[in-house]
């Protein structure tokens, strides 16, 4: 009663004042200055010392009384709940009752499951320009197209869209039967709904194909260079990663072969066979037929993930080697973010009916359900043609940027500078010359306004050659030639 004898709040106009005063009362009993079983004033009491009226000061102990903090009963009056555990020492007790400060570290045991994010992206800096890995430019995004497809599912469909999708309410949903006649028609896959199962971004799409196949301790082949948003999933699973190089030709699968022939027992390769991630080669086509022939033989997996496939440029896209599978041994996974925008995160996985069954139920652990709203709009984009005009549209443009950057660094870095213009893919790789000190190069460009990263984050192991992947898909042609002016600029 002492403490509450000398109790005075000055009240933030902006919040109700009896919560003001529940608040105080709470900071009060969490900080130890009213114990449990500690009698409190009447309202008419409180009102009066804090010159509020008491409506106010019966409507915060409504909330104290609702909430638990204290006991109200006739005769007894109203008291600090006496089940309430006593509060711990603590610091000095605060005046009223702020949120407590969030602590920085956990107070439990946290488990960080493989590395640092490799997706951290490019590093902050004052610039003008940043130079991606190979993204779309989302200014050419259909847009228009795609708010019309929202607003009519929304106004048509709504108990569809928005509504828990379970068991006997679900019907084939759109996006899996858009997507099954577009892989059929454009990449000579056959491949009905039930084999397809959408994702949020191949990232997820990974995930799930990893948590399908893959037990602790498990190996994993990837491409080395290689994507290491793939490896962090197969690390996070526990899987041990076993590198293959890649040359001009993809992967090389003699060397896979040869390791096989000495006891290697994968579980899975994982392979970007269209542009292959980072260096944009092609696997070769004998190389697909021997790496399908090892997968039926050794009864391994072949993750293909072909994130870019409708942007090749001076031929039609090569048909996946999901295409070329008879022995159910491919697991193919598609994305929309390099063909529509990254931010909608809209992926798929195909495969084998019992594997994408596996799939979708641990897609269902972590979020029940996909995104009813967004994939019955995209369904509708793909019907309506919007998508395949978009991307015809895409290819165009891509190919001018591709060319006018290529043309500029050879005219003016061809010295530092070497690279194949990459037949597909919305980056370019290029080697750096030895004598050039990448490192410092990189440094030089972002004090000049232009941030790239290096290219050995794509290597797991050894001493990465310098190198670079420079997206040329998102800059226009005149920013292209303004990064290359920095580049060149900045040149140690
Ligand atoms: C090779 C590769 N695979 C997968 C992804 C993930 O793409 P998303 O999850 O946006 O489909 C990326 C992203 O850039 C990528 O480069």
């Amino acid at each position: 009663m002492s403490w509450i004898a000398q109790l005075s709040i000055t009240f933030d106009p902006a919040r109700p004042r009896y919560r003001q005063l529940t608040d105080a009362l709470i900071g009060a009993i969490t900080t130890g200055r009213l114990q449990p079983g500690d009698r409190l004033p009447g309202s008419r009491q409180l009102a009066l010392q804090l010159g509020v009226s008491r409506n106010t000061a019966t409507a915060a102990y409504q909330d104290l009384e609702a909430e638990g903090w204290v006991t109200r009963t006739v005769g007894a009056g109203t008291r600090v709940n006496h089940k309430l555990p006593p509060a711990p020492p603590g610091p000095t007790p605060r005046e009223g009752r702020s949120p407590p400060r969030r602590p920085p570290a956990a107070g439990f045991r946290v488990l960080a499951r493989g590395d640092q994010s490799p997706h951290a992206g490019l590093p902050p800096g004052a610039t003008t320009l940043r130079w991606d890995f190979g993204v779309p430019d989302v200014r050419l995004a259909p847009t228009d197209a795609l708010a019309r497809a929202l607003r009519r599912a929304l106004r048509t469909k709504a108990e569809l869209v928005l509504q828990y999708q379970r068991g006997s309410d679900m019907v084939t949903p759109p996006l899996p039967r858009a997507l099954s006649r577009m892989l059929g028609t454009r990449r000579g896959m056959a491949a009905e709904p039930a084999d397809i199962l959408v994702t949020e971004g191949s990232q997820m799409a990974l995930y799930l194909a990893g948590q399908a196949l893959l037990a602790p301790g498990d190996t994993v082949v990837v491409e080395h260079p290689g994507y290491p948003g793939a490896w962090q999933v197969w690390e996070s699973l526990g899987a041990r990663i076993v590198s293959v190089p890649v040359d001009e030709g993809g992967l090389v699968v003699d060397d896979l072969a040869d390791r096989l022939a000495r006891g290697l027992r994968p579980r899975a390769v994982f392979v970007t066979p269209h542009h292959q991630f980072p260096t944009t080669v092609v696997l070769q086509a004998d190389r697909r037929l021997r790496l399908l022939q090892l997968a039926q033989e050794h009864r391994f997996a072949i993750i293909e993930d072909d994130y870019d496939h409708e942007f090749h440029f001076d031929a039609r896209p090569i048909p996946p080697l999901a295409a070329l599978d008879d022995g159910g041994v491919v697991v193919y996974v598609g994305s929309l973010s390099k063909i529509v925008a990254p931010g909608l995160r809209a992926g798929y996985l195909v495969g084998p009916r019992d594997f994408i069954a596996a799939a979708a139920a641990r897609s269902e652990v972590i979020r029940l359900q996909g995104n009813a709203l967004m994939d019955r709009a995209l369904a509708e984009l793909f019907e309506d043609g919007e998508i395949q005009r978009h991307w015809r549209r895409g290819v165009k443009i891509y190919r001018r940027r591709r060319d006018h950057l290529a043309g500029l660094l050879r005219r003016r870095l061809g010295d530092a500078l070497s690279f194949r213009v990459p037949e597909g893919g919305l980056a370019l790789w290029a080697r750096v010359h030895p004598s050039v000190d990448l490192t410092r190069w990189a440094d030089r460009a972002r004090d000049r306004g232009l941030v790239f990263r290096t290219g050995d984050v794509f290597y797991r192991a050894g001493t990465p050659p310098p190198c670079v992947r420079l997206g040329f898909a998102r800059l226009g042609e005149d920013e292209l030639s303004r990064a290359v002016d920095l580049l060149q600029a900045a040149l140690p």
